[in-house]
């Protein structure tokens, strides 16, 4: 086990009815915000209103920024920016999922800076002051809820990159699973892709001896799998989405990072470079890539994609390359069953597309933990998911 530290100082508010607590909350920091949320379904399963009215109810001032769009872009941010100067805002809340949260921590950092906050995400500006920021969750995918890290697309140069920063930490997020009632079958199944994702990128990251991180993962990764298989069945079932829900914030709250080599993310980054380009779901992304990732590099760790397989997928065989092999279909199975995409083609993009893809990654090569990966290797991983 690495040495570490951990620091994590979001509060989270966890359960039905608890997005009432919003308005004191805000109160703590907070007099005028920018409330910021997607293309419309908290309108629709009454979120908003829930929001509203107990920002109503703490006198809280708010302006609107409304239209963050999935895969959100760098042109959103900039008019966030514009409006909370105009408006002062003192505070700043997502509601939504990811997408919304990211460009809430992006506005929130470029609010104090004068320069293009897009050098936040090329390396040439490090982030030391944001808005404070609040979350209202609605849907259970990336993290982004506990975690101090953005991803926002630059439309001009189809690069999508993260910045992190420890002042992007929300103070407070609330999460009310039963507002995810309303998802349809397919995000609930993006944002469980994009969680497992999350453990598997740390788990897989070559680092020994992280029992603890090891058995945390694999619970978290079990449990996705099973209150997904719920939700497919039963897409209002509250413990279901309440089990998913945490799941997927410890996914990528710190926990299972500590003690590790700081994981292996190329899976994300070659997924980043498909959703830059053709604007797919990043969890539909990421259950075409993974799989193939783990075929390409398996044999960089053998022993761990065995108990990969028998850990999560209960896989009983004292071969361990068979074992590795037969987890990764069972994985890549399991991401079927849930009506995820298994290839390129199923989201629409022919082979023929693969150099494209490759040239986009390769602006960040190399990368990897567990493999370093080269230009070629991302287009030897591409034709394997093809
Ligand atoms: O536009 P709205 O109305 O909000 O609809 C959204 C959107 O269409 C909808 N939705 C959300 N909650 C709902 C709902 N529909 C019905 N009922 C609800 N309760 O779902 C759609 C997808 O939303 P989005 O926010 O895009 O999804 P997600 O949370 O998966 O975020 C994905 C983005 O986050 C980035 C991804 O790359 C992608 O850009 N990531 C952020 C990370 C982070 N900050 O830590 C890490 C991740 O690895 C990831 O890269
Ligand atoms: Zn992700």
């Amino acid at each position: 086990m690495e040495d570490f530290v951990f620091y994590n100082p979001t509060k989270i508010i966890f359960g039905k009815g608890k997005i009432s607590e919003l308005g004191n909350e805000v109160k703590q920091t907070s007099q005028k915000v920018l409330l910021v949320y997607g293309r419309g379904s908290i309108k629709k399963n009454g979120v908003y209103d829930q929001v509203v009215s107990s920002l109503r109810t703490a006198g809280i001032e708010f302006v609107e920024l409304p239209g963050v769009k999935p895969n959100p872009v760098l042109s959103k941010v900039y008019e966030g920016i514009k409006l909370a100067k105009k408006e002062k805002a003192d505070g700043i809340i997502a509601v939504g999922g990811g997408s919304t949260i990211d460009t809430v921590k992006t506005i929130a950092a470029g609010f104090y800076y004068d320069g293009d906050i897009w050098d936040a995400f090329t390396g040439n500006y490090e982030v030391k002051r944001s808005l404070p920021i609040y979350v209202v969750l609605t849907l259970s995918a990336t993290g982004s809820e506990m975690n101090k890290g953005a991803v926002i697309t630059n439309e001009g140069t189809r690069q999508k990159y993260a910045f992190v920063a420890p002042t992007s930490y929300p103070r407070v997020s609330i999460i009310d699973p039963s507002v995810q009632f309303s998802l349809p079958r397919i995000q609930t199944a993006n944002g469980s892709a994009d969680a497992i994702s999350h453990v598997m990128e740390l788990y897989f990251d070559g680092t020994s001896d992280v029992l603890i991180e090891d058995e945390i993962s694999e619970g978290i990764i079990r449990t996705i799998i099973r209150s997904t298989d719920i939700l497919m069945k039963e897409p209002d079932n509250y413990n279901a989405h309440a089990n998913l829900a945490w799941s997927a914030t410890l996914a990528l709250n710190g926990i299972t990072s500590t003690g590790r080599s700081g994981g292996d993310w190329s899976c994300h980054a070659i997924e980043h470079s498909i959703s830059a380009l053709y604007d797919i779901a990043h969890g539909s992304g990421l259950a075409i890539v993974t799989p193939a990732w783990m075929k390409y590099v398996h044999k960089e760790d053998i022993g761990k994609f065995a108990r990969f397989a028998e850990k999560i997928f209960g896989v009983e065989e004292s071969d361990e390359e068979r074992a590795a092999l037969e987890g990764i279909e069972r994985l890549k199975n399991w991401f079927k069953s849930v009506r995820l995409p298994a290839s390129l083609s199923d989201v629409g993009i022919s082979s023929t597309e693969i150099d494209k893809i490759v040239d986009n990654a390769a602006m960040r090569t190399p990368f990897g933990t567990l493999k370093r990966l080269e230009r070629e290797d991302i287009r030897e991983i591409l034709k394997l998911c093809v």
